[in-house]
């Protein structure tokens, strides 16, 4: 079918709230996507933030089609082999603290149940979230949602959500208190346009939280299973080697197979009783093989290794391009901040053919590649084009 007719199609059928890139991707491999009509285009977005093993990595994909003809699904009233192997796993790989998993289908739902088992632990209500901060779309986390106008699409919201300041540690000592049972926070706050805070500071609220007896949250849904150039910013060097309560994932956990997890520490854990939390499709055998193989394929083919590599390329290579003010970011979560707004420049790539990402902040494109895309070829192609605009 033709670009036109399925561009229509979708016009006519699906609800007009996402704004589209005007491609229609067709097909996927490592780095790359094909569209309808036959043009190959470097992808520096990966699905936003989801294909971190690759457009359709053949480890992945071998793992879900063997899994597809064994068993599609069953819920969590039984056991399961590729559950039991694919929590394992991600334990195995998560930090130190954290040893129990739990799994639903998305950011927003992992958010939710992670807020839910702050409040269940302590007894409190309150939680403390960020400026900035990004946490999804069902009630609770569009309430921890500051950045923009997302409380206000959310309205009306869950109450007890307060905003601190990120970064500043005096502003969420103004706020935090014996009532608050959690603070949530995206450690790299992405969508804001890719916005750090010194491990001094995840340090600090550490501290903080410990002496009051409030649950820390990570929101690693973007920050998670690699990206940035560790398996978890939680734990990294990065955190100041601070390790929450609980971290939250989706994105890249499945591949692009729809999975969310919490994972969660021993003292939040034994709170959690019999039906207290739950979900469907959580756990799934088609996701948890998808699980499974996302973190075999990051491990075998060193993945983490190259998002590191990623980042020290581009940081010098974007120094000599005209416009370029700064890069923000690690690893494959990158923020390349431009004297002007971004939008003509994230065009003006994708006429030539490499998709990249918008943020909210207007002068700061995103790029969120797969890890396992070649850091010379994708640093290269994207320096020749942005070099190219900034010179006409
Ligand atoms: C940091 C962060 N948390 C949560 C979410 C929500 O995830 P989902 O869209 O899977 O509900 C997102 C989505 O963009 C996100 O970036």
């Amino acid at each position: 079918m033709s670009f036109t007719r399925i561009a229509q199609l979708e016009e006519d059928f699906q609800l007009a709230t996402y704004k589209k890139m005007d491609i229609a991707v067709e097909r996927g491999s490592g780095a790359w996507v094909w569209t309808s009509e036959g043009e190959k285009y470097l992808d520096l977005y990966g699905g936003h933030a989801v294909c971190a093993t690759g457009h359709s990595h053949p480890h992945v994909v071998k793992a879900i089609q063997e899994q597809a003809e064994k068993i599609l699904f069953y819920s969590n009233l039984v056991y399961s082999n590729i559950r039991a192997r694919a929590a394992e796993k991600l334990v195995s790989v998560a930090p130190a603290n954290l040893g129990k998993t739990f799994f639903c289908n998305s950011g927003t739902e992992a958010n939710e149940n992670a807020m839910r088992a702050a409040r269940m632990a302590t007894g409190r209500e309150k939680v403390v979230s960020f400026s900035g901060g990004f946490h999804g779309r069902t009630a609770d986390s569009i309430s921890a949602t500051f950045l923009g106008k997302y409380r206000e699409i959310g309205r009306p919201n869950v109450p007890s959500h307060v905003q601190a300041e990120f970064g500043n540690i005096e502003s969420v000592a103004s706020v935090a208190d014996r009532q608050t049972a959690a603070m949530i926070l995206e450690p790299i706050q992405s969508m804001a346009g890719v916005r750090e805070a010194a491990p001094e500071f995840f340090r600090e609220m550490r501290d903080l939280c410990d002496e009051l007896g409030i649950v820390l949250i990570f929101d690693e849904v973007q920050t998670g299973v690699g990206r940035t150039g560790n398996w978890f910013f939680a734990g990294s060097e990065l955190a100041g080697g601070v390790e929450p309560d609980i971290i939250t994932l989706a994105k890249s956990l499945g591949s692009g197979i729809p999975v969310g997890a919490c994972l969660f520490n021993e003292a939040v854990a034994s709170s959690i009783k019999e039906n207290d939390l739950g979900t469907t499709f959580g756990g799934g055998m088609m996701a948890m093989a998808a699980v499974l193989a996302t973190l075999e394929a990051i491990e075998m083919d060193g993945m983490i290794e190259n998002a590191k590599a990623f980042e020290t390329l581009l940081r010098s290579e974007m120094q000599n391009v005209v416009r370029v003010v700064a890069v923000h970011g690690k690893g494959f979560l990158i923020g390349i901040e431009f004297e002007g707004a971004c939008a003509p420049i994230h065009k003006q790539l994708l006429d030539s053919k490499i998709i990249t990402g918008t943020s909210s902040a207007a002068n700061v494109l995103r790029l969120l590649p797969p890890l396992c895309s070649d850091v010379y070829e994708s640093v290269t192609l994207l320096k020749r084009v942005l070099s190219g605009i900034t010179h006409n």
